[in-house]
């Protein structure tokens, strides 16, 4: 078999690299304008169904499929996929699913994190903004709108963070990932706890009614009448997003577990420390905020909420210098900790399929990135915060590619792989015992939800004119070669990943493949 492979030194190095893997930009600034945008009290509904029906389920099945892949020397899906259906199919129809599988994972791994890198340098530079008070006392929007077209500070932010990441993945999993998400983790938990004392200590200094607990109270009261079927997809997308899963990261990092380490109690592990920093952290920070300054409006600010909406509360708050640099320390953390999985996967593909070492692999992946990153650099509709590249690529990866990587997750490992084999390997090395009716949900339930979610989207995708040539969100057609640019990206990127998997897998198990 294959030369060792790297693995987990520690149990908690583990869980804080799962934990860092899942906690992200998801958890803070996405989660929060979210839940503002969806309904509050009405989004929890079907976030926490999403939670239970899907997130659980899909969570373990990428465990076991990590696992199972590591064992043969693979953390990329293309060969594990392979793997997986070949127990049901003859190898040349397993080949396509491995081919979906890896596909699909080295889109999300490329094109998400071409964009996501960007809102970490963000990020970065707003910390540094922050601790120098650089926008207190200017207009927030202004002042974005100002730095993005700053395109070499952009440039600057960003590149230090890309280059940082390298450095740690250069380092490999152990030496290096395990031991910045030791160091990151837990100061990423002492700026969420800081930061959520804060707000529970806000009153309003503008109205008394919009205090911090006004707020919580707009997220937890549970008003099942405002449940909508949109509030419902959005539940579930964020549920996926916010849980890493449908990206080929979770399986990445359980392939460096021993073939015999615990699965089962890992895998929940990983859900609750996730949802115990999205809803208790990042729901008692953003939202309460912008809610004690800004009022019910205000926290619908969307996308702009931590980057606009909050800089207007830290310029008006006591020692609003020291709270503004640690939320977007926070951010940075977050972001950076998850993408570094996203980093590692890339990183391995090149490992292991292309035998090039981790260190120029790393290189190439941080050239990768530059490039890919360029044009949401350039874009000219940064002038007025459209953005319309990057929200291009967020429609289609960040919301759409995930579920059905998701989707693909549950036939192979589940069904093609059988759902016995699943089973026992789902229990082999547990350090618990998962009730016999939660297979119910893994085999049925969460397949068919994945499913109506994939049928939803894709209606209200039609519905809304993401399918136009020109999509409907475009206000000014003459920038529309942005959106077109990025729908090339995507095309392109999805066929070197098609092929990349196809070589991937016919060089290892050509062979059978002849027969
Ligand atoms: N789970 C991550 C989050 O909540 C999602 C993610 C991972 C996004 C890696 C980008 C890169 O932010
Ligand atoms: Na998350």
């Amino acid at each position: 078999m294959a030369e060792q492979r790297d693995k987990w030194a520690t149990k908690i190095g583990l869980i804080l690299a799962m934990a860092g893997n899942a906690i992200g930009l998801g958890n803070f600034w996405r989660f929060p304008y979210q839940a503002a945008k969806n309904g509050g009290g009405a989004f929890m509904i079907p976030y926490f169904a999403a939670l239970f029906l899907l997130g659980i389920p899909i969570m373990w099945v990428e465990w076991v499929e990590g696992r199972y892949g590591g064992k043969y020397g693979h953390g990329t899906l293309g060969p594990t996929f392979y793997l997986m259906s070949r127990e049901s199919l003859k190898p040349r129809t397993a080949l396509i699913f491995g081919i979906i599988g890896g596909m699909l994972a080295f889109s999300v791994t490329t094109l998400l994190n071409s964009y996501y890198l960007h809102i970490i340098g963000w990020s970065a530079a707003y910390t540094y903004f922050s601790a120098t008070g650089a926008y207190f006392g200017k207009d927030s929007v202004q002042f974005l709108i100002n730095y993005l077209g700053n395109t070499g500070q952009v440039l600057l932010f960003w590149g230090i963070s890309v280059a940082l990441l390298g450095v740690a993945v250069g380092q490999g999993v152990s030496k290096g990932i395990e031991r910045w998400v030791k160091v990151m983790m837990p100061l990423l938990y002492v700026a969420a706890i800081l930061l959520v004392l804060r707000s529970l200590t806000l009153g309003s200094p503008v109205k008394p009614e919009w205090s911090a607990i006004k707020g919580f109270e707009f997220l937890w009261e549970p008003r099942l009448s405002e449940v909508t079927w949109q509030s419902a997809l959005a539940a579930a997308g964020q549920i996926f997003f916010t849980l890493s899963l449908g990206m080929g990261i979770i399986q990445n990092y359980a392939s460096y577990l021993g073939p015999e380490d615990d699965v089962a109690l890992s895998g929940l592990a990983t859900v609750s420390l996730n949802e115990f920093a999205e809803v208790i952290l990042g729901g008692s920070i953003a939202i309460p905020i912008a809610f004690a300054y800004l009022g019910q409006e205000g926290v619908k600010a969307g996308v702009g909420l931590a980057y606009i909406a909050l800089p207007n509360v830290f310029m008006n708050m006591p020692a609003g210098q020291f709270f503004g640099a640690v939320w977007f320390l926070l951010l940075w953390f977050a972001g950076f900790t998850s993408a570094i999985a996203m980093y590692n996967y890339l990183t391995a593909l090149l490992e292991e399929d292309l035998k090039i070492s981790r260190k120029t692999g790393a290189i190439f992946v941080f050239i990768l990135y530059l490039i890919l990153g360029l044009p949401v650099a350039l874009d000219p509709t940064k002038a007025t915060l459209d953005l319309y590249y990057l929200t291009e690529l967020d429609n289609w990866v960040g919301s759409y590619l995930l579920v059905i990587l998701g989707f693909f997750d549950i036939i192979v490992a589940v069904w093609l792989f059988k759902p016995e084999n699943f089973w026992e390997e789902l229990h082999k090395g547990a350090y618990i015992k998962v009730p016999e009716w939660v297979m119910i949900l893994i085999k049925y339930i969460a397949p068919a939800y994945t499913f109506i979610l994939l049928f939803f989207t894709t209606k209200s995708y039609i519905e809304s004119g993401y399918f136009k040539a020109v999509p409907s969100y475009v206000a000014k057609p003459e920038f529309a070669n942005w959106v077109w640019l990025a729908r090339g990206m995507m095309l392109f990127i999805l066929i070197i990943g098609a092929v990349e998997a196809y070589m991937a897998i016919k060089k290892k198990y050509g062979e059978e493949l002849e027969k």
